[in-house]
């Protein structure tokens, strides 16, 4: 019998009916059984998925661009902490450090990365790969943030998350109440129990209530994460970017019923099918999201899409960061497909968005940022 779902079903005998939530978290994080512990081929070709630095390494380049501007809109500090939630294998942060260090090297001497990873798979695979940025001090590896027993430093932080959130346990609810997992006859069923004050209370301030015969999800988890995270920065910001909804989406009787099972880059709507061997994702409620962060005095932009967000930061030099190891047009053309796949609807440009928040800096410094400004700026000119 496949190892994880034994476990479950024996906390299933010992406890009871388990919620959804905590299915999902066995499912993908148990320590040494959970899909993103036991393995760290997830992602990319022979994996299940998919990430954008997966496509190009212009995708961490863009964002290392964005990276410097922030820094030199707060002053150009003499100290800046960018911290990565849920980095996976680091390939997103080798980007960033590589190219810093080659294009902004005023920001690459400033920054000190940090990357926060509660897979000990992936931080092996991580150790692997950034071995000169650890050793040397530049970047450092954690399984949790904050980290304990260390004082928030004055230096400003910048908050970098990129299909971290889709990744956190939800509980889902319906009109007859939350869902919970039960077994019988060594199957996984779907059993209903009350929803709790803090599940309707999400339901009636960032989402909607289920109709009879529909899924919602409330995503409990991901609020009390961003609520710790988002208190230890005093000056900074935040960029999140995952594929999600807003309240008024939902309102509109969209993105109802999120939850999804993938394997080998294909979808199923069934989350019990392959405990441990699949990942499981929900959109992410930006509406509560942006709420939680404004919550510790942070300024939240309006969503903007991946797409719009990429060319604002790409288009003053035409994308030059893609194309920089282009010898022959073969080259070009394959690597205009990859920017071509992060940046377009048919891609991942429109299926993602951005939340950007901003604490203690001046809302005109915010605003001026180029991934904020795509197709403003060269209308102004
Ligand atoms: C879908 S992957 C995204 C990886 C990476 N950001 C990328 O774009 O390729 C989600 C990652 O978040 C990590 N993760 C999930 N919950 C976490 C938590 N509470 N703290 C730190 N990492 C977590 C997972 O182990 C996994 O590596």
């Amino acid at each position: 019998m496949n190892p994880i779902r034994q476990k479950i079903e024996e906390e299933i005998r010992d406890r009871g009916p388990i919620s959804f939530s905590r299915y999902m978290e066995l499912c993908l994080y148990d320590p040494e059984l959970g899909y993103y512990s036991r393995n760290a081929e997830q992602f990319g070709k022979a994996g299940d998925f998919y990430t954008s630095s997966d496509v190009h390494a212009v995708f961490g380049r863009l964002l290392a661009r964005q990276f410097d501007e922030i820094w030199r809109a707060l002053g150009s500090p003499e100290r800046i902490e960018l911290a990565e939630l849920g980095p996976g294998r680091g390939l997103f942060a080798q980007d960033v450090l590589g190219w810093s260090e080659n294009k902004f090297p005023g920001f690459f001497r400033a920054l000190r990365y940090l990357l926060v990873e509660n897979s000990p798979r992936l931080r092996e695979r991580i150790k692997e790969i950034l071995r000169p940025y650890l050793d040397s001090g530049k970047a450092r590896l954690a399984a949790l943030y904050p980290l304990e027993g260390e004082s928030s430093s004055d230096a400003p932080t910048m908050i970098f998350a990129n299909e971290f959130f889709d990744a956190l346990p939800v509980e889902v609810l319906t009109s007859k109440g939350s869902l919970c997992v039960d077994t019988r006859d060594s199957h996984f069923i779907e059993t209903w129990a009350p929803s709790s004050p803090e599940e309707l209370e999400f339901l009636d301030r960032y989402s909607v209530h289920p109709e009879p015969g529909e899924r919602l999800e409330a995503a409990l988890a991901a609020q009390q994460l961003i609520d710790r995270v988002a208190a230890t920065v005093r000056r900074g910001f935040m960029i999140a970017i995952d594929y999600g909804y807003t309240r008024d989406e939902q309102l509109a009787g969209r993105h109802r019923g999120t939850v999804k099972a993938l394997r080998q880059h294909s979808v199923s709507a069934n989350p019990y099918e392959a405990p441990g061997e699949q990942d499981i994702t929900a959109d992410v409620n930006f509406t509560a999201l942006a709420a939680a962060v404004e919550r510790h005095g942070m300024q939240t932009h309006k969503l903007i899409t991946q797409s719009q967000f990429l060319m604002g930061i790409g288009e003053a030099n035409q994308f030059a960061d893609a194309f920089e190891e282009c010898r022959v047009p073969q080259e070009r053309a394959k690597v205009a497909l990859q920017l071509k796949h992060l940046v377009t609807p048919a891609g991942l440009g429109e299926s993602f968005h951005v939340l950007i928040g901003s604490k203690g800096v001046e809302p005109e410094k915010m605003e001026s940022l180029s991934g904020l400004n795509f197709g403003r700026r060269s209308i102004a000119r």
